[in-house]
């Protein structure tokens, strides 16, 4: 976007505002929205219209829900760029936006075909502008009107600021990663992060796992884990990653000791463990002082690091200092570091980490990017760019 002349043009920017509110409404987190700003900026001050889309959580198609209006956004986009910005109800009623001017329009999942990706809506979103900009990287995984079908219509695609910064910070780490590449995985389930787990131990040089994933690994390397958290069916397909990494000649590093409670509560007493000392009714609920020092010193020397997902129940103080352990280093460590998913969002958040080279604002888009799958919105843009083509269908 910042590569082409905005002047006197009416500019359709997609960007990802679906930010966490509270029960009154009250936006608890405004990091997309702060994201954003730079590109909604930069189409200002080139001179242009500009109409900024979004969606907000996952109304019911064709009825307003005030729940899921963008009111609270439209405010604090105001409030941070010191100009009006009207939210705009109805798209097609014909409402408008001069030059240097910005409105918003309110929620895009509101739009009967918007999740479709329907044809016809696509063609009249197109029609409300000169430009479509996508810079919605957070939706990039999303084949929908406002972030796949438009593109295909819109007389000018391109991509945004935050968007380009996205797929180049991404890109960087996982195409040419400067070695050694360490992956941090956490999360409870091995099964939705298969396919991530395949394609990291296609590449990396350590993947250190925590959290149930942990749990499943332990199980597949004849460990016993009390009552924790692990999938059975998933240990078969657990010792196959490990045995992948390790015959490549990378590492696999499990917790050697762990933190266990007997019940999963905010007043549970955290004890320390080795593994191997496990009673049967021991849950583990995070990773143990020796643990931590083993996988801190492989991030030292790390050149590239990949963070996804907490090793520990974090939410809870005493369970969240492998989490916290692991974010400092990764923060201290002089490795290219990208991090991104939504707990691990949270964590960076709660445990204050700003030093990463780039914190990714995406969830679900960031984990397909990381499987190495294609994303609908950034195939689409490619393919106007004169790329590979793309799927146009619906
Ligand atoms: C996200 O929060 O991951 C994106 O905004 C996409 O939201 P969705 O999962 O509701 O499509």
């Amino acid at each position: 976007m910042t590569d082409m002349s905005l002047v006197n043009t009416k500019v359709f920017f997609r960007a990802d505002l679906n930010v966490p509110c509270d029960e009154n409404g009250q936006i608890s987190d405004d990091t997309r929205i702060k994201a954003s700003l730079p590109g909604i900026s930069a189409a200002i001050n080139q001179g242009a219209a500009v109409m900024i889309a979004s969606h907000l959580g996952r109304p019911t198609e064709g009825r307003f829900d005030s729940r899921y209006s963008l009111a609270p956004i439209a405010n604090a986009i105001s409030s941070r760029l010191g100009q009006e910005v009207k939210l705009i109800k109805d798209w097609f009623g014909g409402f408008n936006v001069r030059p240097g001017e910005v409105v918003l329009l309110e929620n895009c999942r509101f739009n009967v075909g918007e999740k479709e990706n329907d044809e016809r809506l696509s063609q009249k979103i197109a029609n409300l502008c000169d430009v479509y900009v996508n810079d919605a990287f957070a939706s990039a995984h999303r084949k929908e009107a406002s972030t796949h079908g438009v593109a295909k219509y819109a007389k000018t695609v391109c991509a945004g600021p935050l968007m380009t910064k996205e797929v180049l910070a991404l890109s960087k780490a996982l195409e040419n990663p400067t070695a050694p590449l360490v992956a941090v995985v956490g999360g409870s389930k091995v099964s939705t992060k298969l396919p991530v787990l395949n394609r990291l131990a296609e590449s990396v040089d350590h993947l250190i796992l925590g959290g149930g994933i942990a749990n499943t690994f332990l199980l597949s390397q004849g460990n016993s884990i009390g009552r924790s958290l692990a999938e059975k069916p998933m240990v078969q397909q657990a010792a196959e990653i490990f045995n992948r990494i390790v015959q490549k000649g990378g590492t696999c590093p499990l917790p050697s000791d762990v933190v266990v409670s007997k019940k999963l509560e905010k007043t549970a007493i955290a004890v320390e463990k080795q593994m191997g000392e496990l009673d049967p009714d021991d849950l583990i609920l995070d990773i143990g002082p020796d643990t931590i020092n083993k996988f801190k010193d492989i991030l030292k020397e790390a050149g590239t690091i990949v963070w996804n997902g907490p090793v520990g129940v974090f939410e809870l103080n005493q369970f969240s200092k492998g989490t916290k352990a692991l974010a400092k280093a990764v923060e201290e460590s002089e490795a290219f570091s990208i991090a991104g998913g939504g707990d691990t969002i949270a964590a960076i958040n709660k445990f204050s980490i700003s030093q990463l080279d780039y914190i990714s604002t995406a969830g679900g888009a960031f984990l397909e990017f990381l499987e190495g799958r294609t994303l609908p919105a950034i195939e689409i843009l490619n393919f106007r760019a004169g790329g590979e083509p793309a799927d146009l269908k619906g």
